[in-house]
């Protein structure tokens, strides 16, 4: 016997009927009987049928009931239901479609009838079944691919921040940092995790630009001349340059474009004021402040996190935005936070640090 013969189950409360039903659909199916709706649920439960014959009216449980039953059990509710009824019962028929049946049948039968709706309902059950498998199988592939294409772009990422940083090697590891502090800010103050994640990708990027300022500059020690510092002040629209053109599903060039932006106006390069600014580019500024300020630059030796958050305390609300600066002190208040990456190493090797005080350029 083919066991791979789809499995029929009849239910229905008259011998008659059942043996009427037996014969017409035995040849091409295997069948299981049940004469009461409880009986056909344990056996639905159990055996989970390819499709269920299902009588209408029947003592105890009638076919309504039962039908209801199925499809409010997960392991059932998936089970073509074709609803039994005679000619001459007034039932709804519509109240069968209503809870879930695909069909009715009408008593008395007619075996040609009863053949080709099952047949039909068959059919379509297993091109159901067939389209789920594919649409799992092409959730597989996308996954899989999202995930390639995650790596390719972060490997991209991390490529391009590497060029910035072999050329000032001060600030190597400076992005990679500020990211970690960003995402751990935005993360605090409530950011969904889609957002944090477009912070981090402009974070890692922010300074891109600098690949444009002259690595004598970049690693000059001593104050710079304000010629100089005019030349620092163009790496954020540089980064901005450099990544226009990336499809970013997040605004990733807006935040490295105004990272050094500040609230009152005095930041730069287009002079924002408060709320013309993104929420994750003042973010990014506050990371990218603390960070700096606690680590070594070739014009001043690291004045340590503590410094790093007094500046942002004594210009919250003015310079930063107040929401992002309380994130970040609470963050490092008690040890909260701790930077993963440690400051590069070649920080110790810098002959003479001179700690004049003047504008960052992180
Ligand atoms: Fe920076
Ligand atoms: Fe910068």
């Amino acid at each position: 016997m083919n066991e791979t013969r789809p499995l029929i189950l009849i239910v229905d409360d008259n011998a008659t009927n059942i043996d009427l039903l037996v014969n017409t659909l035995r040849p091409e199916y295997r069948l299981g009987i049940a004469k009461k709706g409880a009986t056909a649920l344990e056996y639905a439960e159990k055996y989970h049928p390819d499709l269920i014959l299902l009588d209408i009216m029947m003592p105890e449980m009638d076919g309504y009931e039962v039908c209801t039953r199925l499809k409010n059990t997960p392991l059932t509710e998936g089970i073509p239901v074709i609803f039994i009824t005679a000619m001459s019962e007034t039932v709804n028929k519509t109240k069968g479609f209503d809870l879930g049946a695909v069909d009715y049948i009408t008593k008395p039968f007619h075996a040609a009838e009863v053949k080709a709706r099952v047949q039909a309902h068959l059919a379509m059950a297993l091109m159901k079944s067939e389209l789920r498998s594919q649409n799992a199988l092409l959730e597989q592939m996308v996954q899989k691919k999202t995930v390639e294409i995650q790596d390719m772009l972060q490997g991209i990422i991390s490529s391009m921040a590497l060029m910035v940083e072999i050329r000032d090697p001060y600030t190597a590891g400076h992005q990679q940092r500020v990211a970690q502090l960003a995402c751990a800010i935005a993360d605090r103050m409530g950011l969904p995790p889609e957002r944090v994640e477009g912070l981090r990708i402009a974070a890692l990027l922010h300074d891109v630009g600098k690949i444009r300022i002259p690595v004598s500059i970049l690693n000059r020690t001593g104050k710079l001349l304000d010629a100089e510092m005019e030349i620092i002040k163009i790496h954020p629209q540089i980064s901005f340059d450099i990544l226009q053109n990336i499809p970013f599903p997040w605004p990733c060039t807006r935040m490295v474009v105004e990272h050094h932006e500040r609230l009152d106006g005095r930041g730069y390069p287009h002079g924002l004021h408060g709320d013309e600014i993104l929420l994750e580019s003042k973010i990014l500024s506050v990371a990218d402040v603390a960070e700096a300020k606690s680590s070594f630059r070739p014009y001043r030796p690291a004045q340590g996190i503590e410094a790093a958050l007094n500046e942002l305390r004594q210009q919250r609300g003015t310079l930063y935005d107040s929401a992002a600066v309380d994130a970040c002190l609470e963050l490092f208040a008690g040890g909260r936070f701790r930077f993963e990456l440690p400051q590069q190493e070649a920080v110790r090797h810098v002959p003479s640090l001179l700690s004049h005080p003047h504008e960052q350029i992180e």
